[in-house]
């Protein structure tokens, strides 16, 4: 078995060992890597603002979230929410100030506030958070007001204190999509609106949010007015991990598997330091006895038999599923679009006309506009000026995109 990348490595690379494999579950904290610097730009940022992650679903925004929890200094008070099946603007209320409740940092008077509006729900199931709360009937009603106004007394008791409270909200838009469907338009741009009043009031400075979404932030928020109250958030993207860091992951986790670790960098760079693609490729060697690349073209050829593999299939489909469902009536021309540009990139004039050929009718050169953007938007796309080409942005996607489109998964 080779080490040999072990010297390559600075300080804060872990030793090589085996790392649990996990696609898509909880990684542990001590395995989320490459992500430091990120850190520390973000620590930064959110003394002074709130920030917005936009990221590819399984890029790791939920693995940084929890390593940002961990890394809080002391003067925080670090709330993380997965706001996903929040459906109600009075759910993704208490399940905020609950998770405020059980946040080991908050303060007795902080607490103190939040059960003057509500209550801890009896004989519920203690689930992972602690003990479940909810709002009393006549907060309820206007939860949004509410939460406004304990969020102006802690945010007072913040301020005395000289803390700082970090909520986070994971997955945003799946919580603003189920409260625009069951509460409609209203209710889903009030919660928008409420960004904005947070921050023109004194009281409330002391608190900023981090907003996390896939690929779809924008189509939801297409729905309705609302997004140009969260301009002023920091975007914040998570790029793959540098090569050293996705390398050493693919060291550890052919070690997991009882793999001879040879070949392991030709994984590594195959992944295109995506964490999640690379454990799939990994998944599969070991579902599949596969054989552990030894070449640059094994490597490519592993990644399109792993993504056409049927079994796998429900497994690889959050990075790639958003089209379908988010592009309604532009949806076939989108992945169309996405089709052509997989085989090769294409100058932004032959698009159109590539389309057409494809489709046998004229494509119209407004809604064409709107697809790439959106495309460009979603991540599935980048642009480069100087050639004006437009390409894939990750290629391990363009070819498990390809792969799967070809199988017609
Ligand atoms: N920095 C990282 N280091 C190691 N593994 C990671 C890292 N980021 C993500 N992963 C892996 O990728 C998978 C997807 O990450 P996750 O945080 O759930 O993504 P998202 O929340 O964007 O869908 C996780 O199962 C985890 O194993
Ligand atoms: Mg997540």
């Amino acid at each position: 078995m080779s080490h040999k990348f072990n010297s390559l490595f600075d300080e804060k690379i872990p030793e090589v060992r085996k790392m649990p494999l996990v696609f898509g579950g909880q990684v542990r904290l001590e395995d989320i890597v490459g992500r430091d610097k990120l850190i520390e730009r973000v620590i930064y940022d959110l003394n002074n603002t709130s920030i917005i992650i936009n990221e590819i679903r399984r890029f790791g925004k939920t693995s940084f979230l929890r390593l940002l929890e961990s890394k809080a200094p002391d003067n925080w008070i670090c709330v993380n929410t997965t706001v996903q099946g929040a459906f109600t603007t009075a759910k993704l209320i208490e399940i905020t100030l609950q998770n405020i409740l059980n946040q080991a940092r908050a303060r007795e008077k902080i607490k103190k506030t939040i059960f003057a509006v509500g209550h801890a729900v009896k004989n519920a199931k203690l689930n992972l958070n602690g003990f479940e709360f909810a709002l009393g009937k006549e907060y309820e009603a206007d939860a949004l007001s509410t939460f406004r106004a304990v969020l102006g007394s802690i945010g007072k008791q913040l301020i005395k204190d000289k803390k700082i409270m970090v909520i986070i909200w994971d997955e945003f838009p799946d919580a603003i999509q189920a409260i625009l469907k069951k509460e409609g338009k209203d209710a889903a741009n009030e919660i928008m609106k409420f960004f904005r009043a947070m921050r023109e009031n004194k009281d409330s400075q002391s608190i900023r949010w981090v907003l996390t979404g896939s690929i779809g932030m924008h189509h939801i928020f297409r729905e309705f007015s609302g997004s140009d109250t969260i301009n002023d958030m920091a975007t914040v993207s998570l790029d793959p991990l540098e090569s050293r860091y996705i390398r050493w992951m693919s060291v550890c986790l052919l070690l997991e598997i009882n793999r001879n670790t040879d070949g392991s960098d030709y994984l590594a760079d195959a992944s295109g330091g995506i964490p999640f693609v690379l454990e799939m490729m990994i998944k599969y060697i070991r579902d599949f006895d596969a054989s552990v690349p030894q070449s640059v073209k094994d490597a490519e050829s592993l990644l399109i038999e792993a993504a056409s593999e049927i079994n796998l299939g429900k497994n690889w489909t959050p990075l790639l599923e958003r089209v379908g469902s988010y592009y309604g009536e532009n949806a076939k021309t989108a992945e169309a679009v996405l089709d052509i540009i997989a085989m090769f990139p294409v100058e932004d004039r032959m698009i159109g006309e590539l389309l057409r050929k494809r489709a046998k009718k004229p494509v119209n050169e407004n809604t064409l506009d709107v697809i790439l953007t959106l495309l460009l938007n979603d991540h599935y796309l980048k642009y480069d000026n100087a050639s004006r080409l437009y390409a894939w942005k990750h290629e391990p996607l363009r070819i498990i995109w390809k792969a799967r489109r070809r199988k017609g998964l």
